[in-house]
């Protein structure tokens, strides 16, 4: 497999918002999508044509979200878009929430070098709590 990551643009949003039901309960609507096109912050891993992963971050240091495609993850393919995006936003502190029962991605951070910071009471719309992670660059 040879990936290669790339701004994303209007024609990928389909896949993306693919990858992102299969990934998430409460998946963004695509008017949140269309809202970063045009960022370099807005990126997509690729796989030939095929869209296997995105990542969105803001210039503020937000890590957005992130998501590979079921039979693509624990290849690289996250890890890859996640240094990108953390090299654009280069320096001060990177911040990100994610569900207290998403282990997966809560040891994938950590791989990554974030650190817990703190927790958000209710943060989810089903009452679930929120882990804050952070990363110093
Ligand atoms: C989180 C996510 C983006 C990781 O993408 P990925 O491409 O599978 O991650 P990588 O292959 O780059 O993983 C790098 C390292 O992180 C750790 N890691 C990643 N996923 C993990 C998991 N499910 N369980 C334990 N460790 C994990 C491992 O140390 C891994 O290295 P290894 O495979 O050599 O052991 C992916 O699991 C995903 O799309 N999840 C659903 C969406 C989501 O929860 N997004 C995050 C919340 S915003």
């Amino acid at each position: 497999m040879k990936v290669r990551l790339e701004r994303c643009r209007k024609r990928y949003l389909g896949q993306v918002m693919d990858i992102e039901r299969r990934s998430f309960e409460q998946p963004y609507e695509r008017e949140v999508f269309e809202s970063y096109l045009g960022s370099d912050l807005f990126i997509v891993a690729l796989d030939n044509d095929r869209v296997i992963g995105y990542a969105i971050a803001t210039v503020k240091g937000v890590i957005v979200s992130i998501a590979v495609l079921p039979e693509y993850r624990r290849r690289g393919v996250g890890k890859m878009m996640l240094e990108k995006l953390l090299l654009y936003v280069a320096t001060g502190k990177i911040k990100l929430t994610l569900r207290v029962s998403n282990l997966g991605a809560h040891r994938f951070y950590e791989h990554m070098g974030f650190v817990r910071e703190g927790v958000i009471r209710n943060y989810y719309e089903n009452g679930e709590d929120a882990f804050i992670m952070v990363i110093r660059r």
